[in-house]
C-alpha cells in the first residue's frame, strides 16, 4: 500500500444523513492523509432543520468508519476553519459531483480562504456510481416511500424509513 504523508485533513459536512458517496470521499481521503477528521456541522446550515441530530449523524458515520484507524468523527458548531485549525488540519477535503456543486463550493472556498489562507481546500471528484447521490435526494426518496437501500448504510436507510417514511402517504 502507498505511504500516506499528507498530515491531517478535515472532511466537513452536514451529513444529514451520510451516504455511500460521502463514505467514498472519506475513505479516499483516509488513503492519502495520515489523519482524517470528519467534521459534522452541529448547527443547521442554510436555515434548514436537520432530520437527524448531530449525535445521530456522528453515530451513523462512526459505525461505518470503525475499520479506518486514522479517521475520527466529531461534531462542531464553530467556523469550519477554526475547527480545522483546532485539529491541526492543513487541508479541507470535499467531494464534487457535478457542475451544480461548483457554485456553492466556489463561494465556500473563497470565504474559507479569506479567513484561513493557510488551509487549502482540496476537491475529490465523486466516483461515477455516486455522482447522482445526495442527502437531500435520499431524504426525498424515503419521504415518498422509495427504497434507499444501496445508497446509504443499512442503519441510515432504516432510520430514514422510520423517520420520514410515512410523510408521503
Ligand atoms: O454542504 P454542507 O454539507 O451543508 O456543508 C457544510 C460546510 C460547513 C462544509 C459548509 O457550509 C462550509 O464549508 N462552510 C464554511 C463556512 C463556515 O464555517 N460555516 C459554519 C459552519 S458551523
Amino acid at each position: 500500500m502507498a505511504e500516506r504523508n499528507g498530515g491531517t485533513a478535515m472532511c466537513p459536512g452536514s451529513y444529514d444523513p451520510v451516504t455511500f458517496g460521502h463514505l467514498d470521499i472519506i475513505g479516499r481521503a483516509a488513503s492519502v492523509f495520515d489523519q482524517v477528521v470528519v467534521g459534522v456541522v452541529n448547527q443547521p446550515v442554510r436555515k434548514q432543520k436537520t432530520v437527524f441530530t448531530a449525535e445521530e449523524r456522528v453515530g451513523f458515520i462512526r459505525a461505518e468508519v470503525a475499520d479506518l484507524p486514522n479517521v475520527q468523527v466529531e461534531s462542531f458548531s464553530t467556523l469550519l476553519v477554526d475547527f480545522a485549525r483546532e485539529h491541526g488540519a492543513r487541508a479541507i477535503v470535499k467531494g464534487l459531483r457535478a457542475i451544480s456543486d461548483f457554485e456553492y463550493e466556489f463561494e465556500m472556498n473563497q470565504l474559507n480562504r479569506k479567513m484561513a489562507p493557510d488551509i487549502e481546500s482540496i476537491y475529490l471528484m465523486a466516483a461515477p456510481q455516486f455522482s447522482f447521490l445526495s442527502s437531500s435526494g435520499i431524504k426525498e426518496l424515503a419521504m415518498f416511500g422509495g427504497d434507499t437501500t444501496g445508497l446509504a448504510p443499512d442503519a441510515v436507510a432504516q432510520a430514514l424509513q422510520e423517520r420520514l417514511g410515512k410523510q408521503g402517504n
